[in-house]
């Protein structure tokens, strides 16, 4: 085994066989082994899943990999922040391992095959990012059969994609345990996330009040109210504060991402947005 040890402290693989010979060692003397697949930037967010995750097993390995095939055409995959020995650095002392392979290394040529899933990949996101989740199953699934760790964790943050990694996951068999986290908020209860370094203090500022909005929303929605017009309000709300654009604001039955054909919740719901204020796309949810 040839791990990287030299520049980090957390020991570093970059590809399959390393990986393997790692967790095999793990294996070896009875440990569990759990995965929480990023793209690195770390962020608090991230850190509390690995921190979540260490509580359920042994040994923790953390994927930091940003996968070209999530990412359109038009999006941001090229300006995607990569923090590489800052993301190191925050790790020490909460990982076991680093997984960062490189693309060549994840999609070999000739690779030809891709996971896509009907259902719950098809509102919301989907709507908006038409290939995004096949290219996150396709990857997530890659990650989990390299490490075939006991358990895998990913954040509230990104709803539909827990949803769409539970539905892949039971469908294909794959023996894994998957666990979501909590959503880690700054203080005004912005979501964290890579992506909002790329904010201006305006933007940032206005984007602070995302989640009250959806708290407002989702507690008009639960005090009665029908679903269109609570949304409705909270739509104009949300361009009232200088977003630029809507892309949803919804209320979905939480675990199928079906709308509730009465206008009012009849399982237990969560509310979801999607809104670009300048360069920046912004997601949150939360339960209703
Ligand atoms: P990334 O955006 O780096 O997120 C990695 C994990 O951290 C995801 O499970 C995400 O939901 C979680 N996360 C992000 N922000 C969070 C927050 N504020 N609180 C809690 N968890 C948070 O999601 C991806 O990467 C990719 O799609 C990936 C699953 C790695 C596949 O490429």
């Amino acid at each position: 085994m040839s791990l990287d040890t030299t520049s980090h402290k957390v020991p570093v693989a970059r590809n399959t066989a390393d990986l393997r010979a790692a967790v095999a060692a793990w294996r070896a003397e009875g440990s569990t082994v759990a995965l929480v697949p990023t793209m690195g930037a770390l962020h608090e967010g991230h850190l509390s899943l690995v921190d979540l995750v260490r509580t359920k097993a042994d040994r923790v390995v953390v994927s930091i990999f940003v996968n070209p095939t999530q990412f359109a055409p038009h999006e941001d995959f090229s300006a995607y922040p990569r923090t590489e020995a800052a993301d190191a650095a925050k790790l020490e002392g909460k990982a076991d391992l680093i997984f960062a392979p490189d693309a060549a290394d994840m999609y070999p040529e000739g690779f030809s095959t891709t996971i896509s899933l009907t259902g719950v990949t098809e509102p919301l996101e989907g709507q908006f990012r038409p290939t995004h989740f096949a290219g996150v199953a396709t990857v997530v699934a890659k990650l989990i059969l390299r490490a075939m760790p006991d358990i895998a964790i990913f954040g509230e943050k990104d709803w539909q994609q827990l949803m769409v990694i539970r539905r892949m996951v039971a469908d294909l068999d794959i023996p894994v345990e998957i666990l979501g986290g909590p959503i880690m908020r700054e203080a005004d209860g912005l979501a964290m996330s890579s992506r909002n370094v790329y904010l201006t203090p305006a933007e940032r500022k206005a984007a602070g009040k995302l989640n009250v909005i959806l708290k407002e929303t989702a507690a008009s929605v639960s005090s009665g109210r029908i679903i269109s017009d609570a949304t409705r309000d909270g739509a104009e709300k949300i361009l009232a504060l200088g977003f630029d654009k809507l892309d949803y604001l919804e209320i979905r039955d939480a675990a199928s991402l079906a709308a509730f054909p009465d206008d009012r919740p009849t399982s237990p719901a969560r509310i979801l947005v999607a809104a670009k204020i300048g360069r920046t796309r912004l997601i949150d949810n939360m339960p209703v």
